[in-house]
């Protein structure tokens, strides 16, 4: 095996174990990719994100074949849409995180433009959130509704589901999906109260001193 396929394995067993351990996935929710130069890694579907083995982690190729290891995730198009469109995604995270998925479920938040800047590490981990409509785990449809936005998101929530985030890294994915995370649990603790948000300035000055997502 090359060995940027053999590091790429491992540190996806190691993060995956973090997430799970600090409880951003529990049971068989969620699915993590990584993007090779000649198709993805891609979790097995129904494992525990806790549990990997680094052997056994799928693998897709870039015609889209599932080439080795075990049976991959559902979500594989949901996955793959990212890569297409996003040349810059090097890693995709889908979770069931708690607050996250509590925001996916709200009626009234807007669709466009769902988490609004509160703190500047959301700004500069997440950038800007469009909740996608509902359709079951690993129906196809939800690659197109990716496909459809064009890339223009590295986050998306997917409603009455969960948040999907991707990077340039599998560690950059991963800290920007725990960043939506704990945004998220704040966007619901303070739901009724009068909160300041960053000005349209404060965020324009975050985009030019760290770029935009
Ligand atoms: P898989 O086990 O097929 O990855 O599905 C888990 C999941 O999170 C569905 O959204």
């Amino acid at each position: 095996m090359r060995e940027d396929e053999r590091k790429a394995r491992d540190e996806m067993a190691h993060l995956c174990r973090s997430l799970f351990e600090r409880g951003f996935s529990v049971g068989t929710a969620g699915n993590v990719s990584i993007r090779l130069t000649d198709g993805i890694l891609m979790t097995p579907t129904n494992v525990r994100l806790g549990d990997l083995d680094p052997d056994r982690i799928s693998r897709i190729d870039a015609d889209g074949t599932h080439v080795a290891g075990d049976r991959p995730s559902k979500e594989v198009f949901l996955h793959q849409a990212f890569y297409d469109t996003r040349p810059e995604a090097g890693a995709v995270v889908h979770l069931h995180s708690t607050w996250a998925t509590a925001l996916s479920c709200l009626a009234d938040i807007d669709p466009d433009n769902c988490v609004p800047p509160l703190t500047p590490y959301v700004v500069m981990r997440v950038g800007k959130v469009k909740r996608v409509p509902y359709v079951k785990p690993g129906d196809p449809r939800m690659g197109e509704m990716i496909r459809d936005l064009q890339g223009r998101h590295a986050a998306v929530l997917l409603a009455n589901h969960g948040p999907v985030v991707s990077g340039k890294t599998l560690f950059s994915a991963v800290a920007a999906a725990e960043e939506l995370e704990e945004t998220a649990r704040l966007i619901v603790a303070l739901r009724g109260m009068n909160s300041r948000l960053l000005t349209p300035e404060e965020v324009a000055e975050l985009d030019a001193t760290f770029g935009r997502i």
